[in-house]
C-alpha cells in the first residue's frame, strides 16, 4: 500500500517537472497582456492576469479532492477553462491529467492566436490530442460535458457574471465542480460552494478561489447559506501587470 503510494507521488512529480519544462519551451517569450484588444463586445472584459503553474496545480487538487476524474462519465471527462487567454492551464490541465479533454474558449484573436502557436509545438500526442482551443465568446459554446471548470472571472461585470450563472446552471451536469475567482451567487437548487481556498495569481500570490458543486437532488441541507448571496463589489482598478513566472 504505501509502496503503491510512494510510486504514485513519484509519477506526479515527474510528470509536473515534464509539463513545466514543456510549458517554458511552449511559451518561450510570449504574452497575453501586451496584445490587441479593441474592437470586442464592450460587456466583455479584455483584463488579463493569469493563474500561475503552482496555482493550475492547486486547482487539480481542489477539484480532484471532491471528485477524482476517473468518476465521471468518460463522455463527462472534460476541463474547460473560459476565458482561457494563450491556452497555458488548457496545456498544463492536459499534460497532467491524462484522462482528461481540455478545451480552452478566448474572446481575444490575438491571445487565442499566441495559444494555437504553442498548441502547434506541442510534441506529445497524447497531449495534443486531448486539447481544444476555440476562439470566441464563452457564451456560444455549451459546455454540458464539463466536469471541472475554472473561470477568472474577477474583472468581468456584474451582468456578465449573472449570465454565466443562467448558462452553467442550465448546461453542467450533476458533480461538476465550477472554480470562479470570485465567489458568485447561484439560486439554491443549481449549485453549493464547497470549498474556498487560495490560490497563486499572476497579480496576487495568496488569490481566493471558490469552488462550487452542480447540484443533482437538492436538500435544505444543500442550500448555501444567506451570506453567499451576494456579489462582491467589483473591483475599481486594472490588475497590475506582473511578469510572468514562465
Ligand atoms: C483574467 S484572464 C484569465 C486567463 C486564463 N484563464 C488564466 O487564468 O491564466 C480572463 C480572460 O477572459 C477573456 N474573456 C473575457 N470575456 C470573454 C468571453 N465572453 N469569452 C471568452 N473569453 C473571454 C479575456 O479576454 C481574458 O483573456
Amino acid at each position: 500500500m504505501e509502496i503503491n503510494s510512494h510510486i504514485r507521488t513519484r509519477k506526479v512529480n515527474a510528470r509536473r517537472a515534464s509539463t513545466r519544462k514543456h510549458l517554458k519551451r511552449l511559451y518561450e517569450g510570449m504574452s497575453g497582456h501586451s496584445v490587441n484588444t479593441g474592437g470586442y463586445d464592450p460587456k466583455f472584459s479584455p483584463i488579463y492576469g493569469e493563474i500561475t503553474e503552482d496555482g493550475v496545480e492547486k486547482l487539480i487538487a481542489g477539484f480532484s479532492e471532491i471528485q477524482d476524474i476517473s468518476l465521471y462519465p468518460l463522455q463527462q471527462r472534460t476541463f474547460y477553462d473560459l476565458g482561457s487567454g494563450i491556452g497555458k492551464n488548457v496545456f498544463i490541465v492536459a499534460s497532467l491529467v491524462p484522462e482528461i479533454k481540455s478545451i480552452g474558449i478566448e474572446l481575444v484573436k490575438d491571445r487565442h492566436d499566441l495559444a494555437m502557436k504553442a498548441y502547434n509545438n506541442i510534441k506529445n500526442k497524447s497531449i495534443k490530442s486531448r486539447i481544444e482551443i476555440i476562439n470566441g465568446s464563452f457564451f456560444d459554446k455549451n459546455v454540458s460535458d464539463a466536469a471541472w471548470v475554472f473561470i477568472s472571472n474577477l474583472c468581468f461585470s456584474d451582468a456578465v457574471n449573472s449570465e454565466l450563472v443562467e448558462k452553467l446552471a442550465k448546461e453542467l451536469a450533476p458533480n461538476s465542480l465550477i472554480a470562479f475567482s470570485k465567489s458568485m451567487a447561484f439560486p439554491p437548487d443549481s449549485f453549493i460552494m464547497i470549498k474556498q481556498f487560495n490560490v497563486p495569481m499572476t497579480w496576487d500570490v495568496n488569490h481566493q478561489v471558490y469552488l462550487y458543486k452542480k447540484l443533482n437532488n437538492p436538500t435544505p441541507a444543500a442550500m448555501l447559506p444567506i451570506e453567499n448571496y451576494t456579489f462582491p463589489a467589483p473591483p475599481k482598478v486594472d490588475l497590475p501587470i506582473m511578469p510572468s513566472p514562465y
